[in-house]
């Protein structure tokens, strides 16, 4: 058995902020982001109430309905996030508590923008050894607070919100999948935890914000996620044609862009919410894709293609029917 999506929901905060309005707080345009990036506006929290919990249990509760489960039918609980609230206990943990989902264990994983696909592929693992036959999955980022707000070469690119899906074992759901890291290139994409009040330490001067070389991870998402997709259709004897949706991490318009020239592919096979959510790290492909299924672009047999990177270095993709 493999893991099919039955269900999916998001939940994106109300505030939204443009281009516009980061222009009077820094240096910055609206002609910059936008072309630089694709970038227009994204959603950020803007209350104590609006946390990376509060999001991600509306995002659980609405792929829950969506799927026709009950909280307690829910076996697994894998949250992807790397900015949770608490350091213990894990936000699936608590996700479980608000949902009621008695009989799931939960956990959560860190592989940054890759993180969703890490919970989909391990859930997917789960099932194949006949351990579970229902999981939720979510990736949720409240990024707002690990970047550096003063640092205009990386707040403009982000937002916040959740992304879910609730999952079945069923013969007919993943295809073909894969992941990978490469720690050697982590220096390129990092955030450091809370500062170290130790007093038998002398505390360095790293910064806790989040620093990133983008022109590196630019190469390297344009590189590495081709290189996955080629895999995964390989894998499954398809070209690149077969597939009817392309769901790429949304980080920048223009790796997207570069994607599908490089797989020469017409840009409609690739939808895209950067514009309006900016960059939500491991919330940004079940974002993605709870939108598209909800306006109706999905048909039942669509083969769909997820694929994302990320801080660590990791990478993730995999390849279902819908
Ligand atoms: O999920 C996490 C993954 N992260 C990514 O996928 C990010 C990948 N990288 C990128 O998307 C791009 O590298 C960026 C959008 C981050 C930057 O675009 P770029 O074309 O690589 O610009 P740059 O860093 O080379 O900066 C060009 C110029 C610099 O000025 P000088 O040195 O040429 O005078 C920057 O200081 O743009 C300046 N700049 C800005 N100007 C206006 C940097 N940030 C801004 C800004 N507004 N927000």
């Amino acid at each position: 058995m493999r893991a099919k999506i039955i269900g999916t929901g998001s939940y994106l905060p109300e505030k939204t902020i443009t281009n516009l309005d980061l222009s009077a707080l820094m240096d910055t345009s609206d002609e910059w982001i936008k072309s630089r990036t694709g970038i227009s506006e994204r959603h950020l929290v803007s209350s104590e109430t609006e946390t990376t919990l509060s999001m991600a249990v509306n995002a659980g509760k609405s792929a829950l309905t969506d799927s026709g489960l009950l909280p307690e039918d829910i076996e697994l609980i894998i949250v992807a996030t790397v900015s949770s609230d608490f350091i213990t206990p894990s936000t699936a943990c608590m996700v479980q508590k608000e949902l009621g989902a008695v009989h799931a264990a939960a956990f959560d994983v860190n592989a940054a923008c890759s993180g969703f696909l890490f919970a989909l592929n391990t859930a997917d693992a789960y099932f194949q050894a006949g351990i579970y036959q229902n999981a939720l999955i979510i990736g949720v980022e409240t990024l707002s607070k690990i970047i550096d707000w003063k640092d205009r070469s990386t707040c403009v690119l982000f937002g916040d919100g959740a992304g879910a899906a609730v999952l079945h074992a069923d013969p007919e759901g993943i295809i073909a999948n894969l992941q990978g890291s490469n720690g050697e290139g982590g220096h390129v994409l990092m955030c450091k935890n809370r500062t170290n009040n130790n007093p038998f330490i002398t505390t360095d001067t790293c910064p806790d914000y989040l620093y990133m070389d983008g022109q590196e991870v630019f190469k390297f998402a344009v590189k590495k996620e081709t290189e996955c997709i080629q895999e995964l259709l390989s894998q499954a004897g398809l070209v690149p044609s077969d597939v009817s949706w392309y769901l790429l991490h949304q980080a920048n318009q223009r790796i997207i862009n570069s994607i599908a020239r490089k797989l020469k592919l017409p840009l409609d096979k690739f939808p895209s919410n950067v514009g309006h959510c900016g960059n939500t790290s491991a919330a940004s492909i079940p974002i993605l894709l709870d939108e598209i299924h909800r306006s109706g672009m999905l048909t039942q047999g669509d083969l769909i293609l997820l694929s994302g990177f990320g801080a660590g270095l990791t990478w993730g993709a995999a390849l279902l029917r819908w």
